[in-house]
């Protein structure tokens, strides 16, 4: 039986294995998903070994995500420009491909739960410079938006995507994050305030229209203080669970041979 799994560290918190387990469980496929801790002193050597003890490939997450790329023998002009992977294939050769399925799923989040939205109906705005923003900024580049504003606490960081991205993007300072909402199409707010034991996002909401979609890739709360308030002044909103759920797809596509579903079901598993 095939095996596949995530490599971090911690990794007691992922959620992956109940994801890709369920789908296993689901298409009656005999194959396993395991939670894989590794120190960052071990990475190479892990890598090594695995696709010799049966494994087909691996997700990786924090500490590993950026490592990844200089230990693969192919990677994604995406994967590259994000400067991260999440999704490890190994060939039957022993070769290992990397790729980055996190704007994949932020994306196909979108398209499912808010089906009219159009990336180019106006600018993006994204709050933090972080590496899940950057995979969020190719992702929106990718997709067709004109004007992608970007902020973040530390404003080097959104100056550094801006020299990576191009021209497209228009960073504002921190302060001004309120600001930079007006005629924004798309809101995302891709720091990790507003997760469960954080503070809570503040930016002012009254340049906001009520016709932006806006969404979240914190989903310890689904609803945050954020999307609540959102919410409240009439933005469509979409929570940052499904992003989760749609970026692990890919790999297990190319794992296990079967393109799997991400529907309500799929949310209940992961919420369990
Ligand atoms: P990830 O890979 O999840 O994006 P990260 O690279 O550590 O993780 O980025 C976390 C993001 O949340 C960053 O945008 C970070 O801002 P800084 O670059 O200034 O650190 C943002 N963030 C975290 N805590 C924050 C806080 N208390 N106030 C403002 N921004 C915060």
């Amino acid at each position: 039986a095939p095996l596949a799994g995530v490599i971090g560290m911690p990794i007691a918190h992922s959620r992956s294995p109940q994801l890709h387990g369920h789908w296993l469980r689901r298409y009656g496929i005999n194959g396993h998903y395991v939670p894989l801790p590794v120190m960052p002193e071990h990475l190479a050597e892990v890598l090594r070994i695995l696709p010799r003890a049966g494994f087909v490939g691996v997700n990786v997450t924090i500490p590993h995500k950026e490592a990844v790329l200089a230990l693969a023998d192919a990677v994604t002009d995406r994967a590259a420009l994000i400067g991260a992977a999440n999704t490890l294939i190994f060939r039957p050769d022993g070769k290992i491909h990397a790729d980055n399925t996190d704007g994949y799923g932020f994306i196909a989040n979108l398209r499912q739960h808010a089906p009219n939205w159009q990336p180019d109906a106006g600018p993006a705005a994204v709050i933090g410079a972080g590496g899940a923003a950057r995979a969020v900024v190719a992702a929106l580049l990718d997709s067709g938006v004109k004007e992608l504003r970007i902020t973040n606490r530390t404003r080097l960081r959104s100056e550094q995507i801006k020299s990576e991205f191009g021209a497209r993007l228009v960073v504002y300072d921190w302060a001004q994050a309120g600001n930079m909402l007006e005629d924004a199409a798309t809101v995302v707010n891709a720091t990790s305030l507003g997760m469960t034991g954080k503070q809570p996002l503040r930016v002012p909401l009254d340049a906001l229209s009520s016709d932006a979609l806006v969404t979240d890739l914190v989903y310890t709360p689904l609803m945050t203080p954020f999307l609540t308030e959102a919410a409240s002044r009439g933005c469509h909103v979409v929570d940052g669970l499904g992003m989760l759920l749609h970026q692990a797809a890919p790999g297990f596509e190319r794992w296990f041979g079967r393109r799997p579903e991400v529907d309500a079901e799929t949310r209940r598993v992961v919420l369990e």
